[in-house]
């Protein structure tokens, strides 16, 4: 099998166990015989548990020996909870090693070094990987990676007039919606989503709940009503934007989904702590009603705030804008 193919691997591995391992980051392994064929394929366990080269190399058992290791983070190479992957590779008579990322961690980086000092051929190959993204940019801003969601109309309504709002969007989009909290280390809400929406904030399937679900964190100042879902289900609540990322950064949280509404979201979009923008955009007009944001962001089209596109992504009839925040100059 060739590397970048191994490296696919590699990555749906990564993206199957996304929102599991936090604080860690969601690395796939995949160990290739001396002969190139697939004998081991990781991904990291959750906390505590052993990282994705380990696993992949328990798979792999003796045959790994004068193989080839393709990771989608270079292994790292300190005594964590875990002893280092660097090490667990070039004990296993890895002769081989490519990795898809470098680790931005201090502490764990160094992996690489460490395995080319010891002889074994090592390559970085500067790839994109999906899963990874969110904790990459997480351990580099040193608070969770925020993505923020919203559905609006085609002229940008999230409500109409009459106060009602939901539902925008139709069934495949939603369905995606839920797919993606599974995903995440914790979903937000301000306290006028929970008084108005009364929501649950789990991940769910169509029989039931995703196995993961994230932490629901309501802010504002209002109660939550103890009738309410997500008074049974249980919550967290903070004061304001800074003191949520806060704890939740301190007990493990590196990726999370801001999921409205207005307020929240314009806040969170004037503290400057967007990292992502999720727009799903229905096929439908309002004329008038309540705008994705609550209060303006700027006044004058030089200062626009502008988002670079990463994806766009039909859902049924709706779509989905996947965006960056784009840095002003
Ligand atoms: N289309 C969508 O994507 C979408 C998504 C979610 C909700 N919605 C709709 O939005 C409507 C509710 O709008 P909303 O603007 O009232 O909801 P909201 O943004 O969920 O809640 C507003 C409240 O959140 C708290 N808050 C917001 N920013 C804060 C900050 N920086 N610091 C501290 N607290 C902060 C305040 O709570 P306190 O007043 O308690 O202090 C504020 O009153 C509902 O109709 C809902 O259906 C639409």
């Amino acid at each position: 099998m060739d590397i970048a193919h191994a490296l696919d691997l590699a990555h749906q591995a990564s993206d199957a166990v996304r929102g599991t391992t936090s604080p860690n980051p969601a690395v796939g392994a995949v160990i290739l015989d001396a002969d190139g064929d697939v004998i081991g394929i990781g991904a990291t366990a959750p906390p505590g548990g052993p990282h994705a080269e380990v696993v992949a190399l328990h798979a792999a058992g003796a045959r790994a020996h004068g193989g080839t290791a393709v990771v989608t983070l270079e292994p790292c190479n300190h005594y964590g909870r875990t002893g280092p992957c660097s090490k667990a590779l070039l004990d296993a008579g890895i002769r081989q090693v490519f990795y898809a990322n470098a680790d931005p961690f201090p502490s764990a980086a160094g992996g690489a070094e460490f395995l080319r000092a010891a002889g074994v051929d090592t390559h970085f190959l500067d790839q994109p990987i999906r899963a990874l993204q969110p904790w990459l940019s997480a351990t580099r801003l040193g608070r969770p990676h925020v993505t923020l969601k919203f559905a609006s109309t085609l002229d940008g309504f999230s409500g109409a007039t009459d106060g009602t709002s939901q539902w925008i969007t139709g069934d495949t989009a939603r369905a995606y919606v839920h797919e993606d909290r599974s995903k995440r280390d914790a979903i937000i809400v301000g306290t006028g989503t929970v008084l108005s929406d009364n929501p649950s904030l789990t991940a769910r399937t169509d029989t039931g709940l995703y196995e993961h679900q994230p932490r629901r964190v309501v802010i504002g100042s209002r109660e939550v009503p103890d009738s309410s879902h997500l008074a049974q289900l249980g919550y967290e609540q903070y004061a304001g934007i800074p003191e949520a990322l806060s704890a939740l950064w301190d007990t493990g949280c590196r990726d999370i989904l801001i999921e409205g509404g207005p307020a929240l979201a314009a806040s969170a979009l004037r503290l400057g702590v967007v990292d992502q923008v999720q727009a799903y955009i229905a096929p439908a007009l309002l004329g008038a009603g309540k705008s994705v944001l609550t209060w303006p962001q700027e006044t004058t089209m030089d200062e626009i705030m502008r988002f670079e596109t990463t994806s766009v992504r039909q859902l049924g009839s709706d779509v989905l804008i996947e965006m960056m925040m784009r840095k002003k100059h």
